[in-house]
């Protein structure tokens, strides 16, 4: 494991960096890399948008054609149900061969470093990586390292693109707009809420850099511990940044929202920290009740896995607002489109 964290340790210095122009930073690696979602402009998500619309309405023997022949590596090194078995089942759909090499079974576990466990993967082929890390950084450390086009499915706290994506068409969908498209206005009057534990996640970093981008008015919800005021500077510097608000009284937020997306407290990223779980419950779980009395209309969504009974009820989840089954399937048609402008196919 040394070399391994010496990796990930050495390119977390790297991301403390003062950032430069992102789209200086993404022409180092291979074009059809999804690192983070500050590298997609509005035009580039109308661009996957369409082409997974696109890619939706053909018959499954002509998707089956898209990638045939191709080979791609899923390489995760942190547990994944949806994010890793949507991308696998969309790669096999557009007929690419895949791999899955997880840190729990592989070489990993005797100290190869990602460098080399990537070289090893384009040495057997792979001609794009999904990569899932704990380590902040570690897709641009991939992509660099191996050349290839490099696909983040999550590294640490940073970003889960894919996941801004999906979320993004599950909400065009739900409130009935064009799905295969987007413009910097499409979600004018839109406010979502992101609830809870902000702080450690990636999805709520990917979906504030994209969100306001198009419009909508993202409210920031959660205690002090969890959701700290510098969570503001989310998107700042990206062109058409637009408004992101901090607002911790959950009901008040719960009243604007047209959409509510909760999320996991992750337990895992928790380290040091002494959270009332109880308190907690108390003043930001979606109930059915609090869900009835300030937004009996509102979208509910989350990325998953959901602890019922914490950040959500288990009736709210099941119950007839909830998109969270939805996001999944969304999960599967736009990962396609991924593959696809990673592997410069044109559909
Ligand atoms: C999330 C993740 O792994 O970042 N889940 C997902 O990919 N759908 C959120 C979480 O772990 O809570």
């Amino acid at each position: 494991m040394t070399e391994l964290a010496a990796t990930t340790k050495v390119e977390e210095c790297l991301l403390s960096a003062p950032s430069e122009n992102p789209s200086a930073r993404v022409s180092e690696y291979a074009e059809g890399s999804l690192l983070s979602m500050e590298q997609l402009s509005v035009a580039d998500v109308a661009g996957i948008l369409a082409n997974t619309s696109h890619l939706e309405r053909m018959t499954a023997a002509e998707r089956a054609r898209v990638l045939a022949g191709r080979t791609i590596a899923l390489l995760f090194y942190e547990s994944s149900t949806r994010t890793r078995t949507s991308f696998e089942l969309a790669a096999k759909s557009l007929g690419a061969t895949t791999t899955l090499v997880s840190d729990k079974s592989s070489s990993i576990e005797k100290g190869e470093s990602l460098k080399d466990t990537g070289l090893t993967l384009r040495a057997l082929g792979a001609e794009a990586i999904i990569l899932r890390h704990p380590a902040s950084g570690a897709p641009s450390l991939l992509a660099r390292a191996t050349g290839l086009p490099v696909l983040n499915a999550g590294d640490g706290m940073h970003q889960h693109p894919s996941q801004a994506l999906l979320d993004l068409r599950t909400i065009l969908l739900r409130l009935g707009k064009d799905a295969s498209t987007v413009h910097a206005k499409t979600l004018d009057g839109v406010t979502v809420s992101i609830v809870g534990d902000i702080l450690h996640s990636r999805v709520a970093r990917s979906d504030a850099m994209l969100l306001p981008r198009l419009g909508a008015r993202v409210l920031l919800c959660g205690p002090v511990e969890l959701l700290p005021e510098d969570a503001l500077g989310l998107g700042a510097g990206i062109e058409g940044s637009g408004s992101l608000e901090i607002e911790r009284d959950f009901d008040r937020a719960l009243r604007q929202s047209d959409v509510v997306m909760m999320l996991r407290i992750q337990k895992e990223r928790l380290a040091g920290f002494d959270l009332d779980l109880g308190e907690f419950v108390a003043r930001y779980q979606l109930s059915m009740e609090r869900l009835a009395a300030c937004a009996p209309k509102a979208v509910v969504m989350h990325p998953g896995p959901i602890i019922r009974g914490l950040e959500i009820a288990g009736e709210v989840a099941d119950g007839q607002q909830s998109a969270i089954e939805e996001q999944v399937a969304q999960g599967l048609v736009v990962r396609r489109a991924l593959l696809v402008r990673a592997l410069g196919v044109t559909v």
